[in-house]
């Protein structure tokens, strides 16, 4: 699985050097994020990566997210005079969307081409994101038959290319890859309580310790709903999470009722709940120490 890149300095700068190269083939990028998680998904740098280029910022996974906080986030980034759209690549949801607004972004461009008596040719499209955001899966369902492969590594050097969409589009078979934010240690628990971060590498309890607080605050009663144990505002995290180890009959186990609560999450258990908030300012999953 994509997940399991290590991220050392010497992949990040191969992976940004092979975006570029990428990036200069197309007309359009596609940024893809996790809808749940958009802005703690976002590449660091990918701003400077696109510079220039027309893009689409493309929120996957929305079956996943709190629509309410998606349409939040939808005007946000309108607001911040990006073209953006929500997603579902799973199910093949809002993809016509990705389609048109490519069209929109690049009709000035066919419309001047045409006037200077060049025919139109096909848009090249490629999607760029950090891993486990669904770029494989996207691909796939962009072109409708299961020609991408998932899994790709930076570093695998290889001949570039292009699959059909119709007429209209081709799109790179495989996604430019780049590595998620590190330093804020709030946006580390978000991509692994979402599953992005191999979980080898994560510590199930302190994930816990941070979703409980958070769940308290922006979604409150569903903790209470799903386990039957008291979760009320005055309660520590600590608290919450010894009483669910006790009432998932786990003795002291306190690592697997963290790992449980953090696949409840996953499997969207609570609903579909959203860790990035637009209102808060993008406001850090809560630690308790
Ligand atoms: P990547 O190329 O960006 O690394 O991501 P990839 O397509 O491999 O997708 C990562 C995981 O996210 C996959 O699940 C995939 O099925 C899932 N996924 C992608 N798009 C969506 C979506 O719109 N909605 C939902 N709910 N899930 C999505 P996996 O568990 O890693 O693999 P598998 O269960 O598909 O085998």
């Amino acid at each position: 699985m994509s997940n399991q890149i290590q991220w050392f300095p010497g992949h990040m700068a191969k992976a940004r050097r092979e975006a570029n190269e990428k990036m200069n083939l197309v007309d359009v990028v596609i940024e893809l994020v996790d809808a749940r998680i958009p802005e703690s998904s976002r590449n660091p740098v990918i701003t400077e990566i696109i510079n220039q280029k027309p893009s689409i910022l493309v929120l996957n996974k929305a079956d996943l997210a709190d629509s309410r906080i998606t349409q939040e986030w939808l005007e946000y980034y309108r607001q911040e005079g990006r073209i953006a759209l929500a997603i579902d690549a799973q199910h093949s949801k809002g993809l016509k969307e990705i389609n048109r607004a490519t069209k929109e972004l690049m009709a000035d461009y066919f419309e001047r081409q045409k006037q200077r008596g060049v025919k139109p040719r096909a848009i090249r499209m490629m999607i760029l994101g950090i891993p486990n955001v669904g770029k494989s899966t996207l691909i796939n369902r962009m072109v409708g038959k299961n020609r991408a492969e998932t899994g790709n590594k930076p570093g695998v050097t290889k001949a570039q290319r292009w699959l059909k969409i119709g007429k209209e589009f081709e799109l790179l078979d495989t996604p430019g890859i780049l590595w998620p934010k590190f330093e804020d240690p709030a946006i580390g628990q978000k991509l692994a309580i979402t599953g992005a971060i191999k979980d080898q590498l994560v510590e199930m309890q302190g994930l816990a310790l941070s979703l409980i607080p958070f769940l308290q605050q922006f979604y409150p009663g569903v903790l209470e709903n799903v386990y039957k144990i008291d979760a009320g505002s005055n309660r520590s995290a600590a608290e919450i999470l010894t009483d669910l180890t006790t009432q998932l009959n786990l003795a002291d186990d306190y690592a697997q009722a963290a790992e449980r609560l953090i696949l409840d999450y996953r499997q969207n258990k609570f609903g579909n709940l959203s860790l990035d908030r637009p209102a808060q300012n993008w406001q850090s999953v809560k630690t308790e120490s």
